[in-house]
């Protein structure tokens, strides 16, 4: 994977907060293909339900989803674990829970990023004293150095530096969701 991919940086309108390129939207199409490939031959007998975490999943669960072969089911959870902050308070809040049951499921928690493992340690527990038959976990983005919180995630799209990044479905202040690479946010000038 080229990381590095500076030169297709097209988003011209957010170009005063955004540092490099740290994931291309090429990049991203193609490792979320190669998971949802992957995802589709280990859950072959037994479709997944698949929860993602809003609102920083939203995209990558709306790619990741059709590239699975398999009759998923699909739910939300939103959590809040920042506020505007930029640094992890520790504090996870479930601001929606799920709709469905999760008695003997397997299911799928898709996270954009981890970066402490805070959050998701936290929703791992919560799901987990609901009795699904498994419970795992796909992240896009793992934050490189040590989670504060040990974890075993099934599938990771990219491990990146930990420097804050936005775009495709990552925010600050609830901005460049809507980009479709991930970038560095330098903020403004
Ligand atoms: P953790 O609890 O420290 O692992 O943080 C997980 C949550 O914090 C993610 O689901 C994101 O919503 C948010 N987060 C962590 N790092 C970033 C970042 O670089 N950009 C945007 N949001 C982030
Ligand atoms: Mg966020």
């Amino acid at each position: 994977m080229d990381r590095h991919s500076s030169h297709d940086f097209s988003a011209k309108w957010a170009r005063g907060v955004l540092g490099e390129v740290v994931v291309s939207a090429k990049e991203v199409h193609d490792r979320v293909g190669e998971l949802g490939a992957q995802i589709t031959q280990d859950y072959a007998t037994r479709p997944p339900l698949l929860v993602g975490v809003l609102k920083g999943a939203i995209n990558f669960m709306a790619d990741l989803m059709r590239t699975i072969e398999l009759p998923v089911e699909v739910d939300f959870m939103a959590v809040s674990s920042y506020g505007a902050a930029t640094k992890t308070s520790g504090v996870v809040r479930i601001v929606k829970d799920l709709d469905v049951d999760l008695l003997d499921r397997d299911v799928l928690i898709v996270e954009d990023v981890v970066d402490s493992g805070l959050t998701l340690n936290y929703l791992r527990q919560y799901l987990g004293a609901r009795s699904p038959a498994s419970l795992e976990v796909c992240a896009l983005l793992l934050k490189e150095g040590e989670q504060r919180v040990e974890q075993s995630l099934k599938y990771v799209g990219f491990s990146i530096p930990a420097d804050f990044v936005v775009g495709y479905g990552l925010d600050v202040n609830e901005r460049y969701r809507n980009l479709d690479a991930i970038y560095t946010y330098v903020g403004e000038a």
